[in-house]
């Protein structure tokens, strides 16, 4: 059974959603410049109306009741609130916007989550460095010390970055996310680095400035998949996984929740490869330094964006050049029996993920774990009837109350990725998220539920019927 405070929600970002790219003062973002450079995104499609929730958020906020959600995720856009980046200059049409949205939430008794950051920086401050720059943590924390200041008398959860290894990996080593860098084997390192010395900053200012009177937990959204070993009996298979399970889990959770330091087993696999390619020392893993506030323990709760699982093998690690891929070590495949959603990579295992929150638990100390994303794509012709996806949520979250009745894991919320579909990134609008169905070729951008939509407003109102008394009706269908 789900605790009687279970979060029930689902999630967006500013990019995706918004659009009103220039509207009312708000300045471009990094998504912004990758998709006017043509070549990036599919179909050159971009983010500048999307689902223009800016002018209807009252449509979303309509969906947002019709699921019966308890929270809804939302990110601000930086760029709108701040339009260079820095506190010198406020948006005061940006802060309206998001006032609006927060109060309109809490008026309908929906509780706000907010990230700070998903995506989307002020190309004011890409065109400082962004995030391979160290100052950027110093305009983060102001930026959301604003944003503290500004919305935490209402919001009391708080994300600061989401997915520190995505934008790290995606935007400056493969380069199919904005900023467009394919810097292998470096950038990303010193930008998770910046990104956690950023989050380290935000959370110790709201710890020491506004704990106390806004009474909110913060955390940082960490994606990963489930790594497994392709042959649990072989010996290089097993090391394979746990470096997997290292590099993306690993480099920022170990920092956060255990050690205050990046895992041995990535720093080491590092090292190795740079002495391999003729480089002395660890140069490309940064250090943390003493006269930054400390990483460790800059969490109130885990949370976690699960899609997916891996099997692992040895070898995979390729070339002559520096990079990530190398440094890893460990070729990912796929086991045949799981179906594949929409996206190619996005295979549907549900029970990876109640091995994954038994992984956090036994290894990250038994924290509050919040599910921040979790969702099926579809691709094709429109689907109203989404019988696969309504299949993906009903076992997704039956592995989630597994995961709290049998391994005794402290879940205290799930968030479905998405509530409508939106711009999904490098796919643009080919591949749907969406609870709701948009249709971005009209006009109106209407919003359709999903039979999935549908399924999922069940399942939360019968785990809140059965929350306030009536339980035990629930196990015949769950
Ligand atoms: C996550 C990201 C979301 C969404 C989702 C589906 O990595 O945080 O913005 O796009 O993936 O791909």
């Amino acid at each position: 059974m789900f605790p009687r405070d279970f979060a029930w929600g689902a999630a967006t970002s500013a990019y995706q959603i918004e659009g009103g790219w220039q509207a009312d003062g708000k300045g471009p973002s990094i998504w912004d410049t990758f998709c006017h450079e043509k070549g990036g995104v599919f179909g050159n499609q971009n983010g500048d109306v999307t689902c223009n929730s800016y002018e209807l958020w009252e449509k979303d906020l309509e969906c947002i009741q019709q699921l019966g959600l308890t929270h809804y995720r939302l990110s601000l856009s930086w760029a709108r609130l701040l339009p260079d980046g820095t506190i010198r200059n406020v948006n005061q049409k940006g802060v309206q916007y998001y006032n609006r949205v927060i109060d309109d939430l809490l008026a309908c008794d929906v509780s706000p989550m907010v990230t700070l950051y998903h995506f989307d920086l002020p190309q004011a401050i890409q065109n400082l460095g962004g995030w391979k720059s160290p100052d950027v943590a110093t305009l983060f924390d102001s930026y959301s010390k604003f944003c503290f200041q500004t919305f935490g008398d209402r919001v009391k959860l708080w994300i600061t970055i989401n997915e520190p290894h995505v934008c790290a990996r995606l935007g400056h080593e493969v380069g199919i996310h904005a900023p467009g860098l394919k810097e292998k084997g470096t950038a990303a390192y010193l930008v998770g680095h910046n990104m956690l010395r950023a989050h380290a900053m935000a959370w110790h200012s709201y710890n020491s400035e506004y704990r106390t009177t806004q009474k909110g937990a913060v955390s940082l959204a960490l994606n990963s998949d489930w790594f497994e070993p392709l042959d649990p009996l072989r010996h290089e298979d097993v090391a394979s996984a746990e470096r997997d399970l290292a590099f993306t889990l690993g480099w920022f959770a170990w920092p956060v929740f255990i050690t205050g330091d990046y895992p041995e087993l990535m720093r080491s696999a590092i090292e190795t490869q740079s002495k391999m390619m003729g480089y002395s020392g660890n140069w490309r893993l940064p250090r943390f330094s003493k006269e930054d506030p400390p990483i460790l323990g800059t969490a109130d709760f885990f949370a976690l964006n699960y899609y997916t699982s891996r099997k692992v093998k040895s070898g995979g690690c390729c070339g002559p050049m520096l990079s990530m891929k190398r440094d890893l070590d460990a070729e990912e495949v796929l086991d045949p029996s799981w179906p594949i959603s929409g996206v190619s990579w996005l295979a549907v295992v549900p029970h990876g993920l109640r091995k994954l929150l038994k992984y956090i638990k036994d290894v990250f100390n038994n924290p509050t774990i919040y599910i921040t994303e979790n969702g099926f794509a579809q691709v094709g012709p429109l689907q109203i009837e989404d019988v696969e996806r309504c299949k993906f949520y009903r076992s997704t979250i039956s592995e989630v109350v597994k995961a709290i009745e049998e391994d005794g894991v402290n879940v205290r919320g799930y968030f479905a990725w998405s509530l409508m579909d939106n711009f999904e990134w490098a796919d643009g609008f080919s591949v749907r998220f969406g609870l709701f169905h948009v249709e971005f070729s009209g006009a109106e951008l209407s919003r359709t539920i999903y039979r999935s939509g549908r399924e999922y407003s069940k399942i939360i109102s019968k785990y809140k019927s059965a929350q306030s008394g009536c339980q035990g009706f629930l196990d015949d269908d769950y």
